[in-house]
């Protein structure tokens, strides 16, 4: 099994353009619109405050901060993918108090305590060493500033599909798309121990039933069903069979999706 860890496979899944731009499609999706929405309600960003976004993706949740915080305000994003870097440039260059650069999680540019709030989410999971990263986002927040997690259970995805067994073969070929599939279950004790006191954990259902089109889970089966024949040995006509099985229930409108993903909302202590 190839195990899809470190700066490599994050610039292999995020890198490119065609990978970049999926990504994009995937998250401009009404789900992840909404898991947007709810992150930036949790964290309740007021007018003039300074916000980091770690692994800010194609610039969506940047967009939305600089919103909250308006022209007073600073939002700066960061990512390991230059690509991705780009795309958040593009989106967000009619708003001149957001800015976006090239940089690793476990390695944030500037001085300590800039920031009244930091934002990471879907990134930690793909982060080896979560531990420093948890040390850079506390270094990078003032005392007292707040931190929004959103990190994904891969274990609680339920899908419904023709073949369970083929199924649970292609979920777990799944899981070695990130260093960290399960997060979510340790973080609360990881941030005790970083000195950040956690606030409050929420969930975040992406629930795509009967008609699933433009929905999250269509987006990502072809994801997915690259990852297990390239990285996971999967054979293609299996992997094969199973998106024919999953587009065709959603032709039908009868698919059934559901994956957990929590927000976690907390502060750093002095
Ligand atoms: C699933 S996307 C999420 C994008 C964005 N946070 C959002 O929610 O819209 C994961 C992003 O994390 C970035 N990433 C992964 N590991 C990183 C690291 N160590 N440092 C910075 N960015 C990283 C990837 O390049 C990618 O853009």
């Amino acid at each position: 099994m190839s195990s899809a860890t470190g700066t490599d496979a994050v610039l292999q899944q995020f890198g490119g353009e065609v990978a970049a731009r999926r990504v994009e499609a995937l998250y401009l999706t009404p789900d992840i619109a909404h898991q947007r929405e709810a992150t930036l309600a949790q964290l309740a960003l007021r007018s003039g405050e300074r916000v980091l976004d770690v692994g800010c993706g194609p610039g969506l949740l940047a967009e939305g901060a600089a919103a909250a915080v308006g022209a007073a305000g600073k939002v700066c994003g960061v990512d390991l993918s230059a690509t991705m870097v780009e795309l958040a440039r593009r989106r967000c260059a009619h708003l001149p108090w957001v800015e976006f650069e090239v940089a690793d999680a476990v390695a944030l540019p500037g001085p300590a305590e800039r920031f009244d709030a930091v934002t990471c989410t879907q990134v930690l999971e793909y982060v080896p060493d979560v531990d420093r990263a948890l040390d850079e986002l506390r270094r990078v927040l003032r005392p007292g500033g707040r931190l929004a997690l959103v990190d994904t259970d891969w274990e609680s995805c339920v899908w419904a599909s023709a073949d369970s067994s083929r199924m649970r073969r292609m979920l777990a070929a799944w899981d070695s798309h990130c260093a960290h599939p399960q997060l979510p279950r340790v973080l609360g004790p990881m941030l005790a121990r970083h000195g950040f006191r956690v606030e409050k954990v929420t969930g975040v259902a992406i629930v795509n039933a009967m008609d699933a089109s433009n929905t999250y889970s269509e987006g990502m089966m072809a994801m997915i069903a690259e990852h297990a024949v390239r990285r996971e040995s999967v054979e293609e006509f299996d992997a094969r069979a199973w998106l024919d099985d999953l587009r065709e229930r959603i032709s039908r409108n009868e698919a059934f999706f559901s994956l957990d993903r929590h927000v976690f909302l907390a502060t750093r202590l002095p």
